[in-house]
């Protein structure tokens, strides 16, 4: 059966660090409610545009590929937070990188990677797509209100890349389980960026979420999506090697973790250091576990997400031979010697430092 199989992986971190200390000078909020509440300690603030970071990501996903742009078929990039509506942010990593395939964004809020990923292997199985450029990024920080302290101290900035490649070996994607629910829209959105804020001044740009509802919905679906997918690719749950949540919040990940019974060694997280980066938090997460040896040649890897639709997703695939890079690449974007709340403060009026 042809599949996809992930051959590079990369990220892009912004280097401008906020710090739960940072949010604690501006917003009535403390370190210790962050951190016990969701897990995060810390996140990054992108100085550049969602699109440079997704090409950073994605030269360094090329290079570990040993593949150029105008080899990939199809590009997709898993956003929310694109820079415009037209063109894609994809389309502009393609000005950026080269090539002729198409391009295109999706969006399915934080299942984004999960979804591209699953509509690659598609096309891949299909046999219209050989090689493709999978890509999450988000400038979450853009929608940022800071008069919420309840969602301003959960987001961050970065993106994470993979490309794939078909295969017919026992390799690659083994199954994917995408769902969405439209009756709960209302539970998690962001009202005032898209075309109603243009021609409704009374719509401000605010992130809306019931967090109490979005909790206990992601940890069921998420551990249903896994289950299915697990069960669809002829695997028991204890086969699962790996296991890589959307990064939202530690309680969620470890509960959907106890509800599916794994092994909490086969957790990755890394949400202290980044917030919730929505579509990009799965790229990221794995680009890092791979690059800390923790994905190991045969290994089954389960990848399982949910976000505002409320969508949900899960991905189980088996890893190839390769866990290192072919080539490196050096990120070639101008740093910043900010901070996060100096680059914050540079586009929010009234933060007051
Ligand atoms: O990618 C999908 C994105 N969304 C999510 O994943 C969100 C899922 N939900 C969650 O992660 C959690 O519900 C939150 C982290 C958002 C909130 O945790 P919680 O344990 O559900 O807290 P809560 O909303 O029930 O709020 C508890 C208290 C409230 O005060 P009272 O009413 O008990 O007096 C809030 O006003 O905490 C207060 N609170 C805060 N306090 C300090 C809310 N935000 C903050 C804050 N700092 N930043």
């Amino acid at each position: 059966m042809r599949r996809a199989a992930i051959t590079g992986w990369g990220d892009y971190t912004p280097p401008a660090v906020l710090t739960n200390e940072d949010l604690a000078s501006v917003i009535d909020t403390t370190d210790e409610w962050i951190r016990s509440r969701s897990g995060i300690k810390e996140r990054r603030i992108s100085h550049v545009s969602n699109a440079e970071m997704a090409t950073a990501a994605a030269r360094q996903a090329l290079a570990a590929a040993d593949l150029a742009a105008e080899e990939m078929d199809l590009i997709i990039v898993a956003t929310c937070s694109p820079d415009r509506a037209v063109p894609s942010v994809a389309a502009y990593v393609q000005r950026q990188l080269g090539g002729l395939g198409a391009t295109m964004d999706l969006n399915a809020a934080c299942s984004g990677f999960v979804y591209a990923m699953s509509v690659a292997n598609g096309m891949i199985a299909a046999g219209t797509v050989e090689r493709a450029l999978i890509i999450g990024a988000e400038r979450l920080s853009s929608f940022l209100d800071l008069q919420d302290r309840s969602t301003a101290v959960l987001f961050g900035d970065g993106a994470g890349a993979v490309v794939v490649e078909a295969t017919e070996g026992p390799h690659g994607l083994l199954s994917s389980n995408l769902h969405s629910d439209g009756s709960l829209t209302e539970i998690l959105t962001i009202r005032g960026a898209g075309t109603e804020g243009v021609f409704e001044a009374e719509v401000p740009l605010t992130v809306d979420m019931e967090g109490r509802e979005v909790f206990r919905n992601a940890v069921t679906r998420m551990s249903e999506g896994a289950v299915v997918a697990i069960d669809n690719a002829g695997l028991q749950v204890e086969d699962i090697d790996v296991l890589i949540s959307h990064q939202a919040n530690i309680r969620i990940i470890d509960a959907t973790a106890r509800r599916l019974n794994v092994d909490p060694d086969t957790v990755y997280t890394n949400i202290h250091a980044y917030g919730n980066t929505s579509a990009a938090s799965i790229p990221i997460a794995l680009s890092e576990a791979l690059d800390r040896g923790v994905v190991s040649p045969g290994d089954v890897l389960a990848m399982v997400a949910f976000g505002g639709g409320l969508t949900w997703g899960a991905l189980v695939l088996r890893w190839g031979d390769r866990v290192e890079r072919l080539r490196t690449v050096d990120h070639d974007l101008p740093g910043t010697e900010k901070t996060g709340l100096e680059v914050l403060a540079s586009r929010v009026q009234g933060l007051g430092i």
